[in-house]
């Protein structure tokens, strides 16, 4: 059984990875400040398809949090608060729920100077000293919805880079 954290998912849970597959078993806990965004129809789906092995939370990560110690295998973060100045807050509590040898898959922007360069430089270092070391690194292409003027849903394309991470001993 495996028990995966989604910090920050919105309307779109695990947007940049492979979406919310669960095998026998699985749990699945999305956390996210904004309460509004589980009223998208998307959260009322998953519990339809997974019922109680999907579970969501409105908490701020950054203020701690109410699970155990090392409660979960996975912990994924997709573009979510990914700024200078958060690497004091974010790392400890992840690292705080996040068992060990558990997998961190932290997605930010594909882009050197405003999203790769101050996350090596500010929560990289952290993570290290906690023990962690990048596993992977893999590109995507997302595709993001919005309403035009007209009504209709565009959809726009960004660049992200997701980091996976395994907690080691
Ligand atoms: C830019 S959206 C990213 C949504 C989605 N993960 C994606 O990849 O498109 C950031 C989300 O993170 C949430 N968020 C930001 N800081 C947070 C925090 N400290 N604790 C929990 N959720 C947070 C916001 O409320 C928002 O829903």
């Amino acid at each position: 059984m495996t028990r995966i954290l989604e910090i920050g998912p919105s309307d779109c849970p695990r947007h940049d990875t492979d979406g919310v597959k669960l095998n026998d078993g699985d749990q699945y806990v999305a956390v996210d400040k904004n309460s509004k965004v589980f009223e998208s129809p998307v959260w009322r789906e998953l519990q339809d398809q997974f019922h109680e092995r999907v579970e969501m939370v409105t908490a701020d990560i950054e203020k701690g949090t109410e699970f155990d110690d090392g409660s979960f295998d996975e912990i994924v973060m997709l573009g979510a608060a990914m700024k200078p100045g958060h690497s004091d807050t974010f790392p400890p509590e992840i690292n705080r729920l996040l068992k060990v040898g558990g997998i961190l898959k932290i997605g930010i922007g594909d882009d050197e100077r405003l999203s790769v360069e101050p996350f090596m430089r500010e929560w990289m270092p952290v993570f290290e000293r906690l023990g962690y070391k990048i596993v992977s690194k893999a590109k995507h292409k997302r595709t993001i919805p919005y309403q035009k003027d007209d009504g209709q849903v565009g959809h726009y394309f960004a660049d992200s880079i997701v980091f996976t991470l395994k907690k080691g001993n």
